[in-house]
């Protein structure tokens, strides 16, 4: 389970007296388990995708399916993470992944199992009971993810989740997360604004036009991982998408 069908979708927002479209006519099909990355020109509409996909936001027209349903609000079966550090600052680890489960009115003892298994999942099982402050941007994202797993989502969204991050951290990560994504086969929507970290994960990059964003291209990428950042069709594949990203900019 995990398919997501965008058919049709356009945004805009009412700002004083005019209307901006941030999306015009977006259609895709992003598989169950697939890791799909956007990318696209800073405002080009990728956080909006993603909330409008989550159900923080609404389409102007067009819909979205998850599994074959209309998504008409926020569920814990649309994981988000976040850039920014979105973790409770006031509760433990284990309390930040478990509380999702809290809200469901889960029992302590499953609660606790389940933040565990996560925990170990992303490598944090000795952090349990450390607050968020005392962690690294790197460990705090991986709580987020965490926390996001630990609903049982059917797909996982991410904006830019290491955005914030030192470049090494940043390499670890997506390699974290490669391996958390063969280990539980989420679909991933990842937005980023890195084309080197969507052609390091992504089975599939959209690259968005400049706003009002539409697909420009959509690429496949069948290559095995993990990808070698070296290579030369790495290089290329990236140029490319520079090249593609850089026009859609300049047409605006
Ligand atoms: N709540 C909002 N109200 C008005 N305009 C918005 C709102 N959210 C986003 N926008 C506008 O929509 C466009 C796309 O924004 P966003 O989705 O954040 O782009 P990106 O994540 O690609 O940088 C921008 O021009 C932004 O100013
Ligand atoms: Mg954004």
């Amino acid at each position: 389970m995990g398919r997501v069908i965008i058919n049709s979708l356009s945004k805009s927002f009412a700002k004083e007296n005019e209307s901006i479209t941030a999306l015009r006519d977006i259609n895709l099909e992003i598989r169950d388990d697939e890791f799909v990355c956007f990318v696209g020109p800073s405002g080009c509409g990728k956080t909006t995708l993603l909330r409008i996909i989550a159900g923080l936001e609404t389409a102007t027209a067009g819909s979205v399916t998850l599994d074959g349903e209309a998504i008409t609000g926020p569920d814990p079966k649309r994981g988000m993470v976040f850039q920014e550090y979105s973790l409770f600052p006031w509760r433990t680890v284990t309390e930040n992944i478990a509380f999702g489960l809290e809200m469901k009115g889960a029992p302590k003892s499953e609660r606790s199992r389940t933040a565990r298994e996560y925990l170990d999942l992303v490598g944090l099982a000795q952090f349990a009971d450390h607050y968020p402050y005392e962690l690294s941007g790197g460990m705090r994202q991986r709580v987020a993810i965490a926390r996001a797993l630990a609903n049982d989502p059917d797909v996982l969204l991410m904006d830019e989740p290491f955005g914030a991050l030192d470049a090494q951290t940043r390499n670890r990560m997506q390699k974290e997360l490669l391996s958390i994504w063969e280990k539980t086969r989420k679909t991933i929507v990842f937005v980023t604004h890195s084309v080197d970290e969507a052609v390091y994960l992504a089975d599939r990059i959209v690259v968005l036009s400049g706003r009002p964003g539409t697909v420009r291209e959509v690429l496949d990428l069948p290559w095995a991982r993990p990808r070698d950042r070296t290579s030369t069709e790495f290089a290329d594949i990236r140029r490319y998408v520079l090249q593609l990203i850089n026009e859609g900019e300049q047409t605006q």
